[in-house]
């Protein structure tokens, strides 16, 4: 009775949906767990469609799977009708979808108040998706959110809309000079998503039980990564969600003891959006050419990603908190064409060096990579499909990865394809 974890490793953008599409055919469920659609997955299928998906588990694009939005994830039901009908029009099926009821909606003052706090923040800003995906958080740890299965009781959307609008049209309009929203207006609009999502909405927890005692296989998929985790992340330059592998049974109910396995999902350099510490970042050509050849632009937002080289402090950091059993290093190809391949195996902070990720944010904004230079490669390894056959360069740097984080690396990716890997273990096997 499997339930595996699939997570980011570093800040996001990872290519956790190539793996999950690796992996749809052969699981009964994909659910995701956390994040709302601040995430973009980019997945390619067998005849080359590419498709971009931000709240839709990324099994959508499996023929057999059950999809599944988790409780811990924030719904805002326009954008997820607006991907259910580009689904549809492209003839993906997705009755297979199921929404928990207990997951929290992104309304319109959540949308409204996440640009303008970070307009006002100016230069402290976190450079958020701008999708609301904070203040919907916010209001749910504030017990003040609204659900789901809201929707289903126009009275109980109303009264809850009148409260919280109460108090959020205030700062929209007195502090934030905005227009104040329609209680009638918005309640209006969701009673028509309503209509729509009634069929998807779910007690999820109790299906993903019964599936579990089935002998069924569940992969809970997280968005965003663990250096973006509230508790565990670079806070306050995070997302307000628990990606690690911890939020995956907060968010989905699955209790800790039925995951038997956590797979890791890791670029071969370092990517990031928005602000926030990135020790590894590169201001230079080799950045650039990192952004060009790995075509870093956020999915979500169109921004360029700041790009820098591999972080093994970071990564073996991810690999003991989340517990991660098989690490996936992706776009492994990018790196082709690199005199020296540098690794991140140390932080200097203050004149010191330090091994291990800093107890404190101001050391991490002061950490500069100590380098270790491994020999890069030229070859061009689109088409390498076994490990052996990679140039013995990318053999070694691979294998130093493995050695850092104390993780195997079971899978590569080597291009964008859904076929463009080197697969050691078996994700699912032994
Ligand atoms: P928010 O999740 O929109 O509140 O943004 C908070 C931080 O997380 C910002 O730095 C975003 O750029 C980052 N972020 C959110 N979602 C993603 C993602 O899917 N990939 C990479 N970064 C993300």
């Amino acid at each position: 009775m499997p339930a595996i974890v699939l997570l980011g490793a570093q800040w996001g953008d990872e290519g956790k949906g190539k793996v999950t599409d690796l992996l749809g055919e052969r699981v009964d469920y994909v659910v995701r767990y956390s994040g709302g659609n601040n995430a973009g997955h980019t997945v390619i299928t067998p005849d080359g469609q590419k498709y971009a998906l931000h709240l839709m588990p990324s099994g959508a694009l499996s023929p057999t799977a059950m999809i599944v939005i988790g409780n811990g994830v924030v719904v805002d039901p326009k954008v997820l009708l607006a991907e259910i009908d580009g689904l549809n029009e492209r003839g993906v099926d997705t009755s297979r979808l199921r929404i928990s009821g207990d997951a929290h909606l992104i309304m319109p003052h959540h949308r409204a108040l996440d640009r303008v706090v970070e307009r006002y923040l100016g230069s402290a800003r976190i450079g958020t998706t701008g999708r609301g995906i904070g203040p919907a958080y916010g209001d749910k740890v504030a017990r003040m959110g609204i659900r789901v299965q809201d929707l289903l009781d126009p009275g109980i959307l109303r009264q809850k809309l009148e409260l919280v609008l109460r108090e959020k049209n205030q700062m929209l309009f007195k502090v934030y000079n905005r227009k104040a929203l329609d209680v009638d207006a918005v309640v209006a609009e969701y009673l028509e998503y309503a209509e729509r999502l009634r069929p998807y909405i779910a007690e999820t927890r109790a299906m993903l039980w019964d599936a579990l005692d089935r002998g069924e296989t569940v992969l809970m998929e997280g968005a965003q990564a663990t250096m973006l985790d509230m508790d565990h992340g670079t806070y306050p330059f995070v997302t307000s969600s628990n990606p690690t592998s911890g939020g995956a049974c907060v968010g989905t109910g699955v209790p800790p003891t039925s995951i038997t396995r956590v797979i890791g999902v890791s670029k071969a350099y370092t990517t990031r959006v928005g602000s926030g510490p990135f020790p590894t970042e590169l201001f230079d050509d080799a950045g650039q050419h990192l952004r060009k050849i790995g075509g870093e632009y956020g999915v979500t937002t169109g921004r360029e990603r700041r790009c820098g080289w591999f972080d093994a402090v970071v990564a073996r950091y991810a690999a003991r908190l989340n517990g991660i059993t098989d690490l996936v290093v992706t776009k492994l190809d990018v790196l082709s064409g690199f005199e020296k391949v540098p690794i991140c195996v140390a932080y200097e902070i203050d004149g010191r060096r330090v091994d291990d990720m800093p107890m404190s944010q101001t050391a991490f904004h002061h950490a500069r990579p100590v380098y270790e230079e491994l020999d890069g490669w030229w070859e061009d390894i689109g088409k390498v499909r076994s490990f052996e056959e990679l140039p013995a360069a990318a053999q070694r740097y691979v294998e130093r990865i493995e050695q850092l984080c104390g993780t195997r690396v079971s899978v590569i990716g080597v291009g964008p394809g859904r076929e463009e890997n080197v697969v050691r273990h078996d994700l699912l096997g032994g």
